[in-house]
């Protein structure tokens, strides 16, 4: 029986945080310039308080300025339009970041187009998500998720995916849109699957490349995927686990993994694979709009 190899998406971020670290500390010494992040929170979902404090304990560990705006969870829409707009008009903020989802009453769509484009580190503004379907990724910001799994598929397969048939199951605007659009620019051959797919297990199996970001525990088996397939898991969701006959709350991915390692090549665990790479990129893309508005290359 094969036995895939398991991603270390934390090693890779870990590394590629140091290198962050470095430029970072560099820009600082020949440009006087340090990166700033501002993310800002509406409400008390818990599992959104987790992100923000990781995204902000690894903002200051990168050596960058890093704000956080707590608003209760009945502010108003011009409430958070107007901090929106004092950070788009901040020279020390270059990334903004509304974390999702928002309270029920606000308009998110509202909400994201108000960040301006240069300042979009999550890259949901249109002008950006235009750039990205329309191949401009030299100046665009890529959403964190999809830019963090495109890096772990091109450690195991290369930059050049012609030929690869790649799957993406889950088609929101945060991961799946944005995944098929960077897979189909390293030439992958792409389908997009959502739940009214019929025969899902059908399409996975011709799949050389999965990326799953649907929300399903373990929806992914074995018997979907295709002998020496790359398997991105995207999901994080929380489960009852039984750990030493205790009931636990724990993580778990889209993918059944210990199932989908007997037959595919690599595989992403959760935690451990795809969470680390997108707040790291995040980190990336903070980065490169500081560099960017110093007159740098992103
Ligand atoms: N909520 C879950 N993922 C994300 C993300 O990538 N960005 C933001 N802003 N909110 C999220």
């Amino acid at each position: 029986m094969t036995v895939a190899k398991r991603i270390d998406g934390k090693a890779k971020a870990a590394e590629l945080a140091e290198s962050i670290t470095r430029d970072t500390a560099a820009l600082m010494d020949e440009h006087g310039i340090k990166p700033g992040l501002a993310v800002v929170i509406i409400g008390e979902d818990p599992a959104s308080q987790v992100y923000v404090r990781n995204k902000k304990r690894t903002a200051e560990s990168c050596g960058f300025h890093s704000v956080q705006h707590t608003l209760d969870a009945d502010a108003s829409q011009p409430d958070v339009l107007t901090l929106i707009d004092q950070l788009n008009n901040d020279n020390a903020i270059h990334g903004i970041l509304v974390q999702l989802p928002l309270p029920g009453h606000l308009d998110e769509q509202a909400i994201t187009q108000a960040i301006a484009p240069s300042k979009d580190v999550d890259g949901f503004h249109f002008v950006n998500i235009g750039k990205l379907t329309a191949g401009q990724t030299s100046d665009a910001f890529v959403p964190c998720t999809p830019a963090g799994c495109m890096l772990m598929i091109e450690d195991e397969l290369g930059n050049d995916l012609s030929g690869k048939n790649a799957v993406v199951i889950g088609r929101s605007n945060i991961v799946g849109k944005p995944m098929a659009s960077l897979l189909l620019q390293a030439n992958a051959t792409v389908t997009i699957t959502h739940s009214r797919t019929r025969d899902l297990s059908q399409v996975v199996a011709a799949a050389d490349i999965v990326i799953a970001a649907v929300g399903r525990p373990d929806m992914v088996k074995a018997d979907w995927v295709k002998p020496g397939a790359v398997v991105i898991d995207v999901g994080i969701n929380r489960v009852e686990k039984i750990v030493d006959g205790e009931s636990k709350m724990g993580l778990t991915g889209d993918v059944d993994f210990d199932d989908v390692c007997t037959v595919a090549a690599a595989v992403t665990p959760v935690p451990g694979g795809v969470g680390p790479m997108t707040i790291t990129m995040l980190m990336a893309n903070t980065l490169r709009s500081a560099r960017l508005t110093a007159g740098l290359d992103g």
